[in-house]
């Protein structure tokens, strides 16, 4: 039984009100996106009705009021994170920008060389790994990988061994956003901490469905995009150890992440503006802190529960359908993941649609992943907090029907 009713809050998204196809809209496809509360949508809008104007600039009352509510706003994603110190919040376009910016300032850092190596997952997203790509093409260093299991989890064994004093970083995904497999992150950091390498974790997918405690995990870099957590698209957060982001140099340059400049020689600002040039999606972070204190107002415990009951109940479900594979571990989060023997999922997808359900289908930015099982893509149910069991009752009801038209 879920601890609130999804019925009642879905009233919060109006988006949600809506037919698709002459049919109601079940959307499930929230690994994607996140749809939005009301009570985001008037955080954006109240700042461009109330108090638009550019931060940390101007002497005039708009300015400082933008600057107050922007700098509001790290302190409560800070606060929600449990980081340790405000100033170790950036804020980032999305969890893609913010690996973008850990890979290119390790880049230009000297910390690694020429055949040291970088350590990732077979589960992860395209967003990590190609950047780990890209400087390990800048420095001659060498990209290693953490292989997957038959169950879609990590090979810990493979992992123990790959680690070693070469290992200059360890970057991997929290919650696999192609099968919900949840990673043992904290261990996995301890672990890559004890032989010096800096950690960097992928939180995009589990942001949303887990309280993240950053002190307990103690990684050093954590990303995060808002459009996952019920916040607009175009803002994200890049989490770094203050003592790290005070001795890495900066990436991008530009207005704001200096102190002095001359023609001679530029200073730079501190942590964390020393990482944001130019002017921020000062809406975006505003509403993204809007709606970190909606989900914990109904408590990040709260909507574990719930979706974990979703999760059962959607496993469950599908396991009854004759020739459906499912992927991943039976405990994982946020989405799941199947195929059906002989059917694309594409064209189950497809049909989906025309009964007004949303679910994705295809690699999901995960060919490595898609490869090591053999197959071009799967279909993807994934959970937010106004999905129901009865979301779930009519996901199966018409793949029943979808199938018979298929096969
Ligand atoms: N990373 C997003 C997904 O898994 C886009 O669908």
């Amino acid at each position: 039984m879920s601890a609130f009713d999804p019925a009642t809050l879905r009233s919060d998204f109006p988006i949600l009100d809506q037919q698709v196809h002459g049919k109601p809209l079940v959307y499930l496809d929230n690994a994607a996106t996140t749809q939005k509360p009301r009570q985001v949508l008037d955080a954006s809008r109240n700042y461009y009705e109330a108090m638009n104007s550019n931060i940390h600039r101007g002497v005039h009352h708009l300015a400082q009021v933008a600057t107050a509510a922007h700098e509001e706003a790290r302190e409560i994603i800070a606060q929600h994170l449990n980081a340790n110190r405000t100033e170790e919040i950036i804020f980032t376009s999305g969890t893609t920008d913010s690996i973008n910016l850990v890979s290119n300032i390790l880049q230009r850092s000297g910390k690694i060389g020429k055949d040291d190596e970088i350590l990732i997952s077979g589960l992860e997203h395209h967003s990590n790994i190609v950047p780990w790509q890209m400087l390990c093409e800048q420095l001659g260093s060498k990209l290693k990988i953490i292989p997957i299991n038959d169950e879609g989890t990590l090979d810990l064994e493979a992992f123990d061994e790959l680690l070693s004093s070469r290992t200059k970083v360890l970057a991997v995904t929290h919650i696999s956003n192609a099968f919900g497999t949840v990673n043992p992150v904290k261990e996995l950091c301890a672990k890559a901490k004890a032989v010096g390498a800096i950690t960097v974790i992928d939180g995009a997918q589990s942001t949303p469905h887990k309280n993240i405690d950053l002190q307990s995990l103690e990684c050093d870099f954590f990303a995060f995009s808002g459009h996952k957590i019920y916040a607009p698209t175009g803002i994200g957060i890049l989490y770094g150890r203050y003592e790290l982001l005070e001795e890495l140099p900066p990436w991008r340059g530009g207005g704001e992440m200096i102190k002095e400049v001359s023609f001679e020689k530029t200073t730079y600002n501190d942590p964390p503006f020393k990482y944001e040039a130019g002017t921020p999606n000062i809406e975006g972070g505003i509403a993204l802190a809007a709606a970190i204190q909606y989900v914990n107002k109904l408590g990040m415990d709260v909507i574990e529960t719930h979706e974990s009951a979703l999760l059962t109940h959607a496993s469950e479900t599908l396991k009854r359908f004759s020739g459906i594979t499912l992927y991943g571990p039976d405990d994982r989060a946020g989405a799941v993941s199947f195929n059906f023997d002989g059917i694309h999922h594409y064209d189950l997808g497809t049909l989906l649609d025309q009964m007004g359900l949303a679910l994705r289908t295809g690699h999901h930015c995960c060919q490595p992943l898609m490869a090591r099982f053999g197959m071009t893509g799967t279909l993807r149910a994934s959970f937010g907090i106004y999905n129901s069991l009865a979301d779930i009752d009519h996901l199966a009801t018409s793949l029943e029907r979808a199938l018979n038209m298929l096969r």
